[in-house]
């Protein structure tokens, strides 16, 4: 099925609910792994929202992609709890190591490395999530050990 008929599909679930522009983007992501530019001039028309409301709700919202992720996705916690226990340097860590900054996927397409706020994990700090799985007291070493696990599995 071509993407814009998926979006079409979800559209017409959603076009005639109050609020239903986030719904429908964390749908259409959940589908497509992201949402596709090609995708905010019909959402708009359809929601009769201007094109910069979809954009500024994609922005906003930290989960919502707008190219696609690799096969994996590596979810840094930035939120307060995390910070105060070793995030920051958990953060550079997965930078340096992966080589890529926030919102970038590996040159392989393997892996991409999100920010996200709060995985409600917050006494087992510092937490990340890898695709579905949440880890947490993960430092940096740990962090390496679950990458390595990653490679091992289902690449
Ligand atoms: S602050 Fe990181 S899991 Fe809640």
């Amino acid at each position: 099925m071509q993407y814009k008929d998926l979006v079409d599909q979800r559209l017409a679930v959603w076009r005639d609910e109050p609020g239903a522009l986030l719904p429908l983007l964390h749908d259409i992501q959940a589908d497509l792994g992201y949402i596709p530019a090609d995708c905010v001039p019909v959402i708009a028309r359809a929601l009769g929202l201007s094109r910069a409301e979809v954009h500024g709700v994609i922005s906003f919202y930290h989960d919502l992609r707008t190219r696609p992720p690799g096969r994996h996705v590596l979810q840094v916690c930035r939120a307060e709890a995390c910070q105060a226990v070793g995030a920051r340097e958990l953060e550079s860590h997965a930078q340096a190591t992966l080589g890529v900054d926030f919102g970038d996927t590996t040159a392989d397409g393997a892996l991409t490395l999100e920010p996200v706020y709060c995985l409600g994990n917050c006494a087992c700090g510092p937490s990340v999530r890898i695709d579905d799985a949440v880890h947490g007291r993960v430092d940096a070493h740990r962090l390496d050990v679950l990458l390595a696990q990653l490679q091992d599995g289902a690449e």
